[in-house]
């Protein structure tokens, strides 16, 4: 692991929430494996509910996340309850990290500087150190609590990107959805990407 956090190659940390769209995870943990990027995974309880119901594996991301061995080379499972886990210090560098999907329940525990688990603690830490924090949020509509939260965290310096595919690239498939938006969530990253959807003209 490389020290300095703006490498390509400083960890990532990417926190899964039980918000509908656990297949953006997938599709961007994919993407950092394919480009060898050491990634802190944390998934909240939550969210293996939800993964169970998109995406039919009984809810277990180690069974996912095997599916494809580079992608398990490059995933550290982290326990979602394990705030003392490395990247739950200021003192361990990192490149950055994502919520995605993030729910309104995580949401509002951030907007509030709640840290009781591994993903909002990590994410204090990121807010605390001035580093890279998206967050992607997926709830429809929104009340005024969430807009609220959101701009509390857009204060604070985290980036907003909320689960919204764009349709300008003419997708065909699911997947075609997902790669704009993985494209997208890589350029936060500074971070190269296997697919190109860029609007030239
Ligand atoms: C199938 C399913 C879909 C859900 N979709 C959303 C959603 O899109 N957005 C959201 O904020 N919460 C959603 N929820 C509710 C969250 O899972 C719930 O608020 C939970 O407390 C979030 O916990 P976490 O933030 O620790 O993951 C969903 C729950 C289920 C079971």
């Amino acid at each position: 692991m490389t020290n300095n956090p703006n490498s390509e190659k400083a960890p990532i940390v990417v926190g899964v929430t039980g918000a509908s769209g656990v297949i953006y995870a997938r599709e961007f943990i994919r993407e950092l494996a394919r480009q060898r990027v050491e990634t802190h995974l944390i998934v909240s309880d939550h969210a293996r509910t939800v993964a169970a119901a998109e995406l039919g594996v009984s809810g277990e991301f180690e069974q996912w996340l095997s599916l494809n061995e580079s992608v398990h080379a490059c995933v550290r499972l982290q326990r979602f309850d394990d705030v003392a886990a490395s990247c739950a210090s200021g003192t361990f560098r990192i490149r950055g990290m994502a919520i995605l999907p993030c729910s309104m329940n995580t949401l509002g525990a951030l907007a509030h500087g709640i840290a009781d688990n591994l993903i909002t603690r990590a994410a204090d830490v990121c807010l605390k150190e001035r580093r890279k924090l998206v967050v992607c949020p997926r709830e429809t509509p929104l009340s005024l609590i969430h807009l609220r939260n959101m701009a509390a965290l857009a204060e604070a310096g985290a980036t907003i990107m909320p689960c919204m595919p764009g349709f300008y690239h003419a997708p065909e498939t699911i997947d075609d959805l997902l790669q704009l938006f993985t494209m997208k969530l890589c350029d936060q990253f500074d971070l190269p990407c296997s697919f190109s959807h860029r609007w030239l003209k």
